[in-house]
């Protein structure tokens, strides 16, 4: 029998059908060097393959004859969202579509959900909440933290709902798949540079529009490093390698609104977060991306749940693909799930279309879910 299994590589959303088919979109558009900084993780990549294995091998245990679906609606951080998702932060946007923190945070307002903007995006955070977006802003905290009070405050003038800080970032994991592709730190190695050539889809933007670097840090990059290559290597000197529990004190006395810790890792330091005046917290690793060998927060997230109770907010990033992953992270007790790389292949693969298109795959898809769980547990039940 000939096989007819293949996923969608065209170029409209409509016709995707799963994160998966906006992933080949995506990986047909980029030239290998994007395509690999959205993809890769670090070392061998065993946290990153732990991460989707974890959603993979969970199993309901469905309920029938339950009457009318379950509202996909949840309540997080005094506000209603569609379905139990926020847009994770992701630095460099703009590599995969021309103003992509724009694109995302707008299809994110079209769908109600929230966009997190990274400290190293490519739009301003005026920009951004200019989008309308429920918009959160991630900081990175730097070792001047006048530069990381400045980026607070403009967060907070722009009206931004919510600060994340991410703490697992202090030191830059080892992307070796990554570096590979370059020689020294400012010039891609010649196949790379051959492979880009060969995608005109990404070039033809890159040419038309140019390659913006990281808007909000122009204030205190150093004359002449505004580039996007020395600006990312300013970046990761500029990051406090050595963060401790005081820098949630010093978040509070910057920002008032909801601070989430993200990149917790174990339940001890989750309490501890939430003891440090944090209103809620992102168990992550980074998608794979910092420490290889760190647990997938899937993994993690009971645990966490038994040692805070059901009060405190929870969300947990890594792996998730399907709107069924939404319904597994919420039955081990997450309250939503940050997507990374899920809606950003929807915007690699077509910009503010793909995006809208991968929120919308994974809202039904959780819908559906929902309805045919209808309640069900996890199998075996937490606990047995
Ligand atoms: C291309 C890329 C860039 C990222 N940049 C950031 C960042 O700037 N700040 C941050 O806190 N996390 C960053 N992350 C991690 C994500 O916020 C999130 O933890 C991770 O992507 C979740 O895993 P998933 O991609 O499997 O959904 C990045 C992830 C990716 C894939």
């Amino acid at each position: 029998m000939t096989h007819l299994r293949c996923l969608y590589t065209g170029r409209a959303p409509s016709r995707a059908l799963a994160i998966a088919d906006l992933r080949a979109m995506a990986l047909r558009r980029l030239p290998g060097f994007v395509a690999e900084f959205l993809e890769g993780g670090a070392e061998d990549e065993n946290t990153l393959a732990a991460n989707l294995a974890s959603f993979a091998q969970a199993r309901f245990a469905p309920r029938v004859l339950t009457g009318p679906p379950p509202p996909s609606g949840i309540r997080l951080f005094g506000q209603d969202l569609p379905l139990p998702l926020v847009i994770a932060p992701t630095g460099f946007n703009a590599l995969h579509w021309h103003e992509g923190d724009l694109a995302l945070a707008r299809a994110a307002a079209r769908a109600g959900v929230p966009f997190t903007q990274s400290t190293v995006s490519n739009a301003t955070i005026e920009q951004v909440a200019a989008t309308g977006a429920r918009h959160w802003f991630q900081l990175y905290a730097f070792r001047d933290r006048g530069a990381s009070a400045a980026l607070v405050e403009r967060a907070r003038q722009a009206g931004a709902a919510a600060l994340v800080i991410t703490v697992d970032a202090q030191l830059y994991g080892k992307r070796a798949w990554n570096t590979r592709l370059y020689r020294g730190e400012n010039a891609l190695r010649w196949p790379a540079m051959l492979d880009a050539a060969r995608h005109p889809r990404w070039m033809a933007q890159v040419w038309a529009r140019g390659m913006p670097g990281f808007a909000n840090l122009y204030p205190f990059l150093p004359q002449g490093q505004s580039g996007l290559l020395p600006s990312a290597r300013w970046v990761r000197e500029a990051i406090d390698p050595a963060l401790d529990w005081s820098i949630l004190g010093w978040a509070r006395q910057h920002w008032s609104g909801p601070l989430i810790v993200k990149g917790i890792g174990h339940p001890e330091d989750a309490a501890r977060a939430l003891a440090k005046g944090a209103d809620g917290i992102v168990l992550s690793n980074h998608g794979g991306r910092q420490l290889d060998g760190a647990l997938p927060a899937l993994d993690l997230v009971a645990a966490v749940r038994d040692r805070l109770g059901d009060g405190p907010t929870v969300l947990i990033d890594g792996g998730a693909r399907r709107g069924v992953d939404l319904a597994i992270a919420r039955a081990r007790g997450a309250d939503a799930v940050m997507t990374g790389r899920a809606t950003l292949y929807g915007l690699a693969a077509a910009g503010e279309a793909g995006v809208a298109r991968a929120l919308s795959i994974l809202a039904e898809e959780y819908a559906l879910a929902q309805g045919l769980i209808a309640g069900g547990p996890l199998w075996p039940p937490q606990g047995a």
